[in-house]
């Protein structure tokens, strides 16, 4: 059976990137066929071979599927702005079928896939639908990434909310230590654990190089399974 989840965060930058690449390591290490997924993506580089996002290229290292850059990545845009705006500046509609299919295809060689959102749960793909839309027409799981810092109660519990509220399940959620912990972490941690209904998976601790460390240790899957 395929495992699909979507990461969502509290606001972008927040290390929804970190925390997909956690779970796939942390669903390869238990014997999954890992493969992520970014269905959309604004800001990336111009190469010789085209447009390559930064996110989507650390998201396929570490799949453990095979895959090629346009399968982790349908819909890429050059601008670092909301995609419904990055859309606009070049004229290329977000196309549903191809966020579809693109995930369709994935379906067939993995059994374990992470979907990374793009900024935060309302992100607007177009005038009308946000990706949240997306999300629900696709039915899939939440977990929510909240990168610890202060004011991150308020974006997660709003964050929660909105997602339980649209019908989803929220599987879990994900303490990211985007900055160095600071005197009131714990109190942080304690807060979102007894307000957020839903299960911590676990704590990515801040590491400048996260890169080079073997990160799925931080999470546990047990409540995903
Ligand atoms: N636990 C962490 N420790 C250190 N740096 C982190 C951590 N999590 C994220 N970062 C850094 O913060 C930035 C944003 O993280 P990223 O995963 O790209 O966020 P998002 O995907 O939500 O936009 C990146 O430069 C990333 O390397
Ligand atoms: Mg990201």
């Amino acid at each position: 059976m395929n495992r699909c989840f979507f990461v969502t965060g509290t606001d972008t930058d927040v290390g929804k990137t970190v925390v997909s690449c956690a779970l796939l390591q942390a669903a390869a290490n238990q014997g999954y066929q890992t493969a992520a997924y970014k269905p959309v993506a604004s800001g990336s580089k111009q190469l010789t071979v085209g447009l390559r996002n930064s996110d989507a290229q650390l998201l396929r290292k570490n799949s453990s599927v095979k895959l090629n850059y346009h399968d982790v990545n349908p819909i890429v845009f050059a601008q670092a702005t909301s995609p419904h705006i990055a859309s606009q500046l070049t004229g290329e509609l977000i196309d549903w079928q191809i966020m579809h299919g693109g995930l369709n295809k994935l379906k067939q060689s993995a059994d374990w896939i992470i979907v990374e959102g793009v900024g935060g749960w309302y992100t607007p793909l177009c005038a009308e639908h946000t990706l949240a839309d997306w999300v629900i027409q696709q039915q899939l799981p939440v977990i929510l990434t909240v990168g610890i810092k202060l004011g991150c109660i308020n974006h997660a519990l709003l964050t929660a909310q909105a997602i339980e509220q649209s019908g989803l399940s929220l599987a879990g959620w994900v303490a990211n230590e985007i900055v160095l912990p600071g005197q009131y972490q714990q109190d942080y941690l304690l807060t979102l654990k007894q307000r957020l209904s839903a299960p911590c998976l676990g704590v990515i601790p801040h590491l400048p190089n996260w890169q080079s460390h073997s990160i799925g240790k931080f999470v546990n899957l047990d409540n995903l399974l």
